[in-house]
């Protein structure tokens, strides 16, 4: 049974039992706290706890999902896969523990033909919790099973949280005796290689914290009602169902496995280590194609970073098989075929999807090959100098030149048997982290010797920091960091210095918001803000332009943030958070920001995009975005832990410091969610006006909007507005009809343009006439010379043919035209071949009238064309060139 089949038999199950079916959340968790979405419940996580009213009490779901805690362990075993589908029924205080059984084995056991999956029930056992004699007797009860294929186990094995506080209880799990060949009798207690688990009930009902793993946590209370969450593993059936031993030789993986084998020549089953390799590349190429499609792209940190460790992971072990060219092309388009019957977008999404991996498999592979050589290198210089250690400095320079992630460099040296001295790679990677910080920095402060700043902070402690409780303080000047002649700690008016406070309610500039304007005033004197940055960590500097007085160490101040200012920068960074929920529900979550800038009036942001945005689009995006602010959301800022990230199948990743808290900002609720620092509104009908002013690209597979909003977002409009008026009294027509009007006016337009165009062609013709019938004898030859006005040199090129058209061929005629227009003068002089076989020639002709009029020109015996720059010297040009005509002859 094909595993798309599989899926539509599980879906429709459920749905012929009064299940909601749902589609896939996308993998990009919608929880900011968690990377991926890692199991199937992830999306109904609100529902569960209670926190939002579930809309339906029954869903059914197939759930994409990832999960890279064992990225390591990938192809060294058949169980473990990074990519996999969750199969869930949930029920929101609706059945319970003999629902959730019957739906189970009904389906389970259910005849092939009648929609079923077909599993003979004699194979089938349970597990339960230790004491949960309610899931136990509904086994027996329902499923009919006998006592001794009912297991009891404890929290290790039957007990189900997301490994965050949240959610949880006892669970019972469904498995498949695969018979006697696969392994030892006794059930899944003793052997869960010939009993394997297919699918996992969990009866949540508790509220769980403390979670520290799997066993420890601690109960905190009842849910607000009694739920279903369960999980059928797709590719566990799947692979039981196709008769194949293992996840990676079903339907929608082997074909990759297949084709990598092809390419490098192997046969897959023949050898431990290719094995490994073909599967690890059968399963990243999978895991990479669905990320892409959902937006992820490669990077350095969170997300971004385990794409790009799983697309070089396969692309390295297509070289270790001996494949030397490119393979993603080729294995790419496999893998999407193989899961396109679930997913359709891959194929209509697929150019966005493989430009991503292709560059960058190829930007991995221009340094594979030197980095790999170093890497043998360092291991070779260990070996000899006794020591089974790479250094840091190594790792880092793998990682910094070479884009070796951390994780490939770990698993090249446990191949070779060799250690990383880790802590001291990542020290270097903080070092670097903190440079880039500090030039960043640098640049905005003038490059102050952070030392200076240092010492402050050794002395004071860090800043207190009031910007999201207040615009005012009471304050004390602890440093002026000035770097000039007057000695430090002294600023005279007129002087811009740096200042540092004991205590500041300005914004630092972050996260895309700009710093806070405002004054600092003491007695007898007073400096505006210019603005605030973060010089060193938990330390605030102000540059500030002294307007009056002298500031000096020790000084009291009063320190005010401008009111207006402020506001207007919440205005800007809610209306950025406020723009992309509305790019994400308008295009879809791949739609994912980026980067961002914010300043009172004025937002921007970069997202992930290809090609240009519609109309339409922009137009929705900016309904939704102004719905969202007419509908004044709350606006609430919490802080939270960051997830034990381990247990959720995270990973420790560069730049996230585990243990402290982070800040979310909720724009109603979940409609906007994102981890924040900066100040915000206090309901969004505060930000006022959205208007979009722009929309661009910033580079391949990025897109840019900008919007004003606020009093600049009325401003614009009314700016609009007033144009429109403009416009419309000019024209004398109603701001409505305006289009309809100037499109007849361009249409009328481009009619008088064609029959001006038609006029002159006329004009030029008689112009022939006149001008050829003044041909004079200059030495045996017919001369025309003239200057018609406004031709330029097209014009005035096919008037001269024209000319010599009409003049007898059979003696050798001369036509010189030299005219105006525009302020530059154009020349061309044509002769027939009588002429040439004369012994004359239409560039001496040009040349010579060109002089006159500060011009050059040049072409053939037979037509010459020119330009100069003086009107004035056109009788002289035209005299010059009959001269020359004259002179030829006389020869
Ligand atoms: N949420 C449960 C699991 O992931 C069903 O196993």
């Amino acid at each position: 049974m094909q595993t798309a089949e599989i899926r539509r038999r599980f879906l429709e199950h459920f749905a012929e039992r009064g299940h909601t079916v749902v589609p896939s959340a996308s993998l990009v968790s919608p929880d900011p706290s968690l990377l991926f979405t890692v199991a199937g419940m992830v999306p109904f996580i609100p529902y569960l706890t209670g926190r939002e009213p579930a809309p339906f009490p029954r869903a059914a779901s197939v759930q994409k999902c990832v999960r890279t805690l064992d990225i390591e362990e990938v192809g060294k075993t058949t169980r473990h896969g990074t990519f996999f589908q969750m199969n869930g029924n949930f029920s929101f205080g609706d059945y319970f523990k003999e629902g959730a059984i019957q739906h189970a084995w009904d389906l389970v056991t259910g005849k092939t033909d009648e929609g079923g999956l077909g599993f003979d029930p004699e194979t089938i056992w349970a597990t339960v919790y230790l004491d949960d004699d309610e899931a136990a007797d509904a086994w027996k009860r329902i499923a009919g099973l006998p006592d001794e294929r009912i297991q009891r186990r404890g929290r290790k094995d039957n007990y189900w949280h997301t490994g965050q506080p949240g959610p949880g209880g006892p669970c019972s799990e469904i498995y498949v005796d695969r018979g006697p060949e696969h392994g030892r009798d006794g059930g899944p207690v003793v052997d869960e290689e010939r009993f394997l688990e297919i699918w996992n009930l969990v009866f949540m009902q508790y509220e769980l914290d403390d979670v520290r793993s799997k066993e420890d946590f601690r109960i905190v209370g009842d849910l607000p009602k009694k739920n279903i969450d369960t999980g059928m593993g797709l590719e566990r059936v799947a692979y039981l169902l196709q008769g194949v031993d293992n996840l990676y030789e079903i339907d929608e993986v082997a074909p990759v496995l297949r084709r990598a084998a092809e390419l490098a020549g192997v046969t897959y089953g023949r050898g431990h280590d290719d094995d490994v390799r073909l599967r690890v590349v059968a399963d990243h190429v999978r895991s990479g194609l669905m990320l892409i499609g959902d937006g992820v792209t490669p990077g350095n940190e969170g997300r971004g970073y385990i794409l790009r460790r799983l697309l070089r992971r396969a692309v390295r072990s297509m070289k270790l098989l001996g494949v030397d060219e490119a393979t993603l092309p080729e294995l790419l388009p496999v893998s999407r075929d193989a899961m396109k019957a679930s997913y359709p977008e891959l194929e209509t999404d697929f150019a966005r999807i493989s430009a991503v991996a292709y560059a960058e498999e190829e930007a991995f592979r221009r340094t594979l090959t030197s980095g790999t050589a170093l890497f043998d290198t360092a291991v070779g210089e260990a070996r000899k100098a006794g020591a089974a250690t790479l250094s840091g400095a190594q790792a880092f320079s793998l990682h910094d030149t070479y884009g070796f992630p951390i994780d490939v460099t770990l698993e090249m040296a446990a191949e070779q048997g060799v250690t990383v001295d880790e802590a001291g790679f990542r020290a270097l990677m903080q070092e670097q982290r903190d440079r880039a910080r500090a030039d960043a920095r640098a640049k905005k402060t003038g490059a102050i010797d952070v030392a200076a700043y240092r010492e402050l902070l050794a002395a004071h402690g860090p800043t207190d920091w009031r910007a999201y409780t207040t615009l005012r303080t009471d304050s004390r000047v602890l440093g002026v960091v000035s770097g000039d002649e007057d000695g430090p700690g002294v600023a005279a008016a007129g002087e811009i210095t740096r200042v540092v406070l004991d205590r500041t309610p300005f914004y630092a500039e972050s996260g895309g918001q700009v710093a806070d304007a405002g004054l600092l005033s003491w007695d007898g004197g007073r400096a505006e803000v210019l603005d605030v940055q973060r010089p060193v960590k938990g330390l605030v500097a102000h540059q500030v332009r002294v307007l009056e007085g002298e500031l000096r160490t020790g000084a009291a101040l009063v320190a005010e943030v401008d009111r207006e200012w402020r506001l207007s920068a919440c205005q800007a960074h809610s209306g950025t958070h406020v723009v992309h929920a509305a790019l994400r529900q308008v295009l879809g979550p791949q739609a994912l920001q980026s980067g961002s800038y914010n300043r009172p009036g004025y937002l921007r942001l970069d997202f992930a995009w290809q090609g240009a945005l519609t109309q339409q689009q922009r137009t929705d995006i900016e309904d939704v975005a102004n719905a969202a602010v007419r509908a004044d959301h709350t606006v609430t800022a919490n802080y939270m832990t960051l997830p034990e990230a381990q247990a959720i199948g995270a990973l420790a990743l560069f730049g996230e410091t585990y243990g402290e808290k982070v800040r979310v900002v909720e724009i109603g609720g979940p409609w906007s969610r994102e981890l924040c620092g900066g100040t915000h509104v206090r309901g969004s009908a505060q930000i006022g006006t959205i208007a979009l002013t722009g929309e661009s690209s910033v580079g391949s597979g990025a897109r840019r909007v900008e919007a004003v909003v606020g009093l600049e977002g009325f401003r614009y409009l009314a700016r609009e507005r007033d144009l429109v008026r403009q416009l419309a009294d000019l024209l004398k027509t109603p701001a409505d009809g305006l289009a309809e009007r100037v499109s007849g006016m361009l249409a009328r337009l481009r009619d008088v343009d064609r029959e001006l165009a038609d006029l002159r062609a006329q004009q030029t013709l008689a112009a022939a006439g006149s001008l050829a019938a003044a041909a004079h004898d200059v030495g045996g030859v017919a001369v025309v010379t003239g200057s018609p006005a406004g031709l330029a040199g097209g014009d005035l090129r096919s008037l001269a043919l024209d000319v010599r058209g009409r003049l007898p061929g059979d003696r050798p005629s001369v036509v010189l035209l030299v005219s105006e227009s525009g302020g530059k003068v154009a020349l061309v002089a044509a002769l027939n071949p009588a002429a040439q076989e004369a012994g004359l020639s239409a560039s001496d002709v040009l040349r010579a009238a060109a002089a006159p009029v500060g011009g050059r020109g040049g072409g053939k015996p037979d037509v010459a064309q020119g330009g100069g720059t003086d009107p004035s010297g056109i009788p002289a040009a035209l005299e010059a060139g009959e001269q020359a005509v004259a002179t030829a002859t006389r020869r």
